[in-house]
């Protein structure tokens, strides 16, 4: 792996522009989540595109720019409109050190913005990760318009579903795409044991008692922040509007 994504995590801080340092804080992803994105990306080999919400420090940027580097050629988009104001310009400094400028493009605004752009623009991806604002309309906004963008066979991985907003726009997905996606587990961490999905079953309806459909959705589902999903056929766009009644609860 690279020798920068080592030194952050060993290190935990950043290198701004300006030389300066400031330290990682909890809104960076554990190394087996940048791992599995690492793998996901090489699975889809050279041709690969992908795109991601949210970049803050840049590790998950970092392990999808090492994947095309490796795979040969590619790209990684990563929308996050605070790279400077919040971050110091620190997550694309790394990407910078790291040697993987030429994989990156980065878009400072935000995802409600500029998804709409890309999708006028009739740009394709075939992994899309989700990890920007975390409130559910945010997150629902990136997931309406990264679906019209995924290729079929491509991925969609949902960051923090230990949020109930993140969650509800998974069940979502399986509930009114349900014919379009499905959980991948190939990828993901190994499941946890009987005591943690009881665990994790009841927090997660101590955070949401009312949401039963969704944490039926769940109700299997010992990993407790990171979901990957395929879809699993292709969708034209007339789909949508010709099928404008459609409704299921989620
Ligand atoms: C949890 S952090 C992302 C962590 C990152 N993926 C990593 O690997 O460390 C969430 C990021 O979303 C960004 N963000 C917040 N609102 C956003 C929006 N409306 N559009 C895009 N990004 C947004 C924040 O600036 C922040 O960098």
């Amino acid at each position: 792996m690279n020798a920068v994504i080592e030194a952050l995590y060993t290190e935990k801080r950043a290198q701004t522009p300006h030389g300066d340092w400031v330290p990682l804080d909890e809104s960076v992803m554990p190394k087996t989540h940048g791992e599995m994105l690492y793998h996901l990306t090489r699975a889809h080999g050279p041709e690969a595109h992908t795109l991601e919400i949210g970049m803050a420090f840049a590790l998950s940027t970092l392990y999808f720019c090492q994947a095309h580097k490796e795979n040969g050629r590619g790209l990684h988009v990563a929308i996050d409109p605070y790279q400077e104001a919040s971050w110091y310009g620190a997550g694309r400094e790394s990407v910078k050190r790291a040697g993987l400028e030429e994989y990156l493009s980065l878009i400072e605004e935000r995802s409600f913005i500029s998804l709409p752009q890309l999708l006028a623009e009739d740009r394709k991806f075939h992994v899309a990760f989700i990890d920007g604002n975390h409130r559910f309309e945010h997150t629902f906004l990136d997931f309406f318009y990264i679906d019209r963008m995924l290729h079929a066979g491509g991925h969609l991985v949902l960051h923090d579903v230990n949020f109930p907003s993140v969650r509800k726009v998974m069940s979502l997905c399986l509930a009114l795409h349900g014919e379009f996606y499905s959980i991948d587990r190939t990828f993901m961490d190994p499941p946890a044991n009987l005591f943690t999905l009881l665990r994790l079953s009841m927090h997660r309806l101590r955070q949401a008692p009312l949401d039963l459909s969704t944490a039926y959705r769940m109700r299997r589902e010992s990993r407790e922040e990171c979901m990957v999903l395929k879809k699993i056929a292709h969708r034209p766009d007339s789909d949508y509007d010709l099928r404008w009644k459609e409704y299921r609860p989620f």
